[in-house]
Order: C-alpha cells, then sequence, then structure tokens
C-alpha cells in the first residue's frame, strides 16, 4: 500500500456484497460552474479521475444531474470498464440551468433516467443507483416502485436513498432493501444524525455529501486548527477523519475538481484520532452546530 492510499479508512460492502474503500470520490465538481456544462479544465479532471485507482478510491459517486450527463460521461471516458471499482449513480431531479433542481419522480422519467445512466456510464447493470430526491409531487410509494422495478429487471443491482428521514428509509425498507443512504452531514451540520444512528444499526451505508462543507472546513481559522497542528494535518484532513470516525458505515465521498486536493483528502485515510481528539471535536461540532453552524 503507498502511502496515501483510500484503503487505510477500511472497507464497507455496499448492499452487503460489493466492498469499497470506506474514502470515495464525490465527482459533482468536475462539471461547469453552477454544475452545469463542462468542467473549466476538462484535461484537469480527467487527470483527476485517472488518479483514483492509483489511490485506492474505488467508490465514486456521480449523478445524471450532474452537468447534466457530464460527469458520468468523463468517468466512462477515464475509467471505463471501471475494474474492481463502483460507480454509483443517481436520478429524480431535472436539471433546468446552472444551480437549478427541481425534482421529478415520475417513474416514467426515473425510468428512463436509469436507461440513460447505463448508456452514459456504458455498463449493463449500475451497482448502486440512488433515489436522489423523493419528489414531494409523486407519491413516493409509486417512486419506490419504479425503482425496485429497475431492480427486479436486473438495471441495477442496489439502490439507495438521499436526504431522507428515519420515517422515510422504514417507508423505502418495505418495498426494497435500501443499501445506502446520501445525506448532508458534516462536523458542524449534524441534521442528520438520527438517520445516521439509524443506518449504522441496520447495516446501511452512510455516505455524507458536503463533508468540507464546499471547503469552508478545508481552510484555517476553525475548530479543526488545533488537532490538525498535532497532526501535521490540514483542518479538511482532519474533518475527514472525523467523519470516517464517527461510524463504521460513513463513506465520505469529498468532491474535488483537482488532483492536489484529491491528494490531499485522501490522505485523510491515515489519519487516526485518538478517543480524546474525537470526543473533543465531536462536542465542539455539536455545540457548532447547535448554534448554527
Ligand atoms: N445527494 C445530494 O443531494 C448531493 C448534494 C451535493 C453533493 N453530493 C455529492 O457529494 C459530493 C461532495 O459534496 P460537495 O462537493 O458538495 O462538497 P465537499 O466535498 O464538502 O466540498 C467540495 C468543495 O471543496 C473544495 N475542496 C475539496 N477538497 C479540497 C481541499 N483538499 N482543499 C481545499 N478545498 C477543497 C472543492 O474545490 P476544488 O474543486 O477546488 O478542490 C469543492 O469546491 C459531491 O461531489 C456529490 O457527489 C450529493
Amino acid at each position: 500500500m503507498s502511502e496515501i492510499d483510500a484503503r487505510k479508512a477500511g472497507a464497507f460492502r455496499v448492499g452487503g456484497d460489493i466492498e469499497v474503500a470506506r474514502l470515495g470520490f464525490g465527482a459533482m465538481r468536475i462539471t461547469g460552474k453552477g454544475i452545469w456544462g463542462e468542467p473549466a479544465d476538462r484535461a484537469g479532471a480527467l487527470a483527476t479521475l485517472r488518479r483514483l485507482p492509483e489511490l485506492g478510491v474505488n467508490f465514486i459517486d456521480t449523478a445524471d444531474s450532474y452537468g447534466p450527463d457530464v460527469s458520468e460521461i468523463l468517468i466512462r471516458e477515464a475509467l471505463h470498464p471501471y475494474p474492481g471499482m463502483l460507480v454509483a449513480t443517481k436520478g429524480g431531479l431535472l436539471r433546468t440551468g446552472p444551480d437549478r433542481w427541481p425534482p421529478c419522480g415520475r417513474p416514467d422519467y426515473l425510468r428512463q433516467q436509469a436507461l440513460m445512466s447505463l448508456r452514459h456510464l456504458g455498463v449493463e447493470r449500475i451497482d448502486l443507483w440512488q433515489l436522489h430526491r423523493i419528489d414531494p409531487a409523486v407519491p413516493r410509494q409509486e417512486q419506490f416502485e419504479a425503482i425496485k422495478a429497475l431492480q427486479d429487471e436486473g438495471l441495477v443491482r442496489h439502490l439507495g436513498l438521499s436526504e431522507v428521514s428515519v420515517k422515510e428509509i422504514e417507508a423505502a425498507s418495505k418495498i426494497f432493501t435500501v443499501a445506502t443512504v446520501q445525506n448532508r452531514y458534516n462536523l458542524v451540520d449534524r441534521t442528520s444524525e438520527a438517520v445516521l444512528d439509524h443506518c449504522e444499526a441496520k447495516g446501511i451505508g452512510f455516505i455524507p455529501w458536503y463533508p468540507l462543507a464546499a471547503g469552508s472546513l478545508a481552510r484555517s481559522g476553525t475548530i479543526l486548527d488545533e488537532t490538525a497542528r498535532r497532526h501535521g494535518a490540514s483542518p479538511g484532513q482532519i474533518a475527514l477523519a472525523f467523519v470516517l470516525r464517527r461510524s463504521p458505515v460513513m463513506l465520505p465521498i469529498p468532491g474535488t475538481s483537482n488532483v492536489a486536493h484529491l491528494e490531499q483528502n485522501v490522505a485523510a485515510a491515515g489519519i487516526a484520532l485518538s478517543d480524546e481528539e474525537f470526543g473533543a471535536l465531536d462536542a465542539e461540532g455539536r455545540k457548532a452546530f447547535s448554534q448554527g453552524g
């Protein structure tokens, strides 16, 4: 194992059968501004993706809506046929312009988008397909049944949810096995603490998006500074080490469009926080959250 290696974070079996290194990669940032169109630095985005397997990263999170399509197409160009990797994608949002993401959970749209993802990724089956949002305008049962049908047809292997409550996970679990849940979570955003506890109890992978709070936890001047100094690490690396330590079902997917940041983020897999450090950060993070972040 080389010095920087995602496998140092340990492994998790998605859906109980596909083993991935717990530190993954979020592929939303390899697109244009507003997560719309081509990235400003296409060669840099491809180089970032190609560096993933060299760093032991074998879990990538993307979505049909990132670009739209741009992220999936770049992943295919860089990494197809993905030996030893799990490329997870999502569907269930429309794109009506930069930074605009209205939900659309109509069963025919969900099916269409899953079929489009299969084509863009160049695979016959998607290992993990996640419902990006439950559309409040469509009965949730219809959405759950539509994605279960994708699984029954063999188009997707495992199913996940995003931005859901414990009650919604329980409702979905009556229709299919929920393999993963992807909710916003980081040291100072603990809104999904109860969902995380539920996932841990049920062995559901919890994918915390926004683990670096879009980079603001990677800068100095936060409650992470002291621990970072002690480890000779950056604050962002400690923010990632914290979420990894928080739960064995945690699968962080920090997003970046450049190789230097990727290497820095993956190096966090090798940082072991002591019980005291974890306890102090946890308490400070919860306090900052209760005071409004
Ligand atoms: N399910 C959902 O609804 C949902 C919503 C949003 C995102 N996601 C997923 O979650 C992933 C992560 O979320 P996110 O991208 O919003 O947030 P994030 O990972 O917390 O932050 C990414 C931002 O931080 C910067 N960054 C990354 N590494 C850095 C480093 N080492 N030093 C300094 N800055 C750094 C990146 O800029 P640079 O490119 O300059 O490095 C980028 O702007 C996404 O890629 C996507 O796959 C899911």
